[in-house]
């Protein structure tokens, strides 16, 4: 068994591997970056809020004495994935993600995709029309450049503050959603035009899957790009490489 690893999370892969750590008594500790109000219980030790920056992740690494550190984090927090990058490499401690595949489109799919979130907002350019905007609260503030849209959100938390956009309905759900409830909303609200990001897994599909069940398009987001590092599709592939992955440690 190795010693106490770091898990950056957030998701629900994050979660399902702290419960694999918790079930085999592995030491680790859990990431959160503490944007939501009342994070969902979690059966190993947290941590919350930034470490302020890659100095501060370093600093972290060293006084925790971490042996290893698996990014859990969504495919869109590139910041903190590229931190990790930056910081397993200056310490000497192996890193991998937990990462997920990116969705595909398939027969009925209508998408446009799209580099960004700038290019998902260009991409509403136009007439006013009916849009469910799955992006997370840290992206509304763009979406205020069309603002002649209906837009129905979907957030964690309720809004801390009043919203860029003039017409709005906001959905406080985290979930789990599932194509007929996602169908029936969209139904129920008239919308014609889904934005997304492409994150991958089955915890946010199913709007996904209900706009191709309604044949409407779907602005998806690319992912951002990524430094190069080991990723892993599955928490038995995180256990195995743990199991067989030593620390070069200076800590
Ligand atoms: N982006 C999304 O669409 C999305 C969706 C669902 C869940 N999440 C989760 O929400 C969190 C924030 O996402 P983001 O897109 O805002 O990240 P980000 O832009 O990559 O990160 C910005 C900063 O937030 C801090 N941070 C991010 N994740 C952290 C973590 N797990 N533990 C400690 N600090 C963290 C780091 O601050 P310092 O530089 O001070 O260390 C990082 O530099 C992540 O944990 C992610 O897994 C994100």
């Amino acid at each position: 068994m190795v010693a106490s690893i770091l898990i950056l999370g957030g998701t629900t892969e994050a979660t399902a591997l702290a419960q694999a750590m918790a079930e085999r008594g592995q030491p680790a500790v859990l990431s959160l970056a503490g944007r939501v109000a009342r994070p969902k219980p979690q059966p190993i030790a947290t941590r919350v809020g930034g470490f302020g920056g890659v100095a501060g992740l370093v600093d972290y690494l060293r006084a925790n004495r971490i042996s290893h550190v698996v990014d859990a984090t969504h495919p869109f927090a590139a910041t903190m994935s590229a931190h990790a990058v930056a910081a397993c490499a200056a310490v000497g401690v192996p890193l991998a993600a937990l990462t997920r595949p990116p969705w595909t489109p398939g027969p009925g799919d209508r998408w446009h995709r799209v580099a960004d979130m700038d290019a998902a907002v260009a991409a509403l350019a136009g007439p006013p029309r009916r849009v469910m905007a799955a992006v997370g609260r840290m992206h509304l503030e763009r979406f205020a450049a069309q603002p002649q849209h209906f837009y129905l959100l979907r957030l964690v938390d309720p809004p801390a503050a009043p919203l860029p956009l003039p017409h709005a309905h906001v959905l406080v759900s985290r979930g789990p959603f599932t194509q007929a409830g996602d169908s029936a909303l969209m139904r129920d609200h008239r919308i014609d035009l889904v934005v997304s990001k492409n994150a991958g897994g089955t915890g946010a599909r199913a709007k996904i899957d209900a706009a191709r069940a309604l044949s409407l398009p779907v602005v998806m987001v690319d992912r951002p790009a990524l430094p190069a590092r080991t990723e892993l599709a599955s928490v038995q592939a995180v256990i195995d490489w743990l199991a067989h992955t030593q620390a070069d440690l200076g800590v």
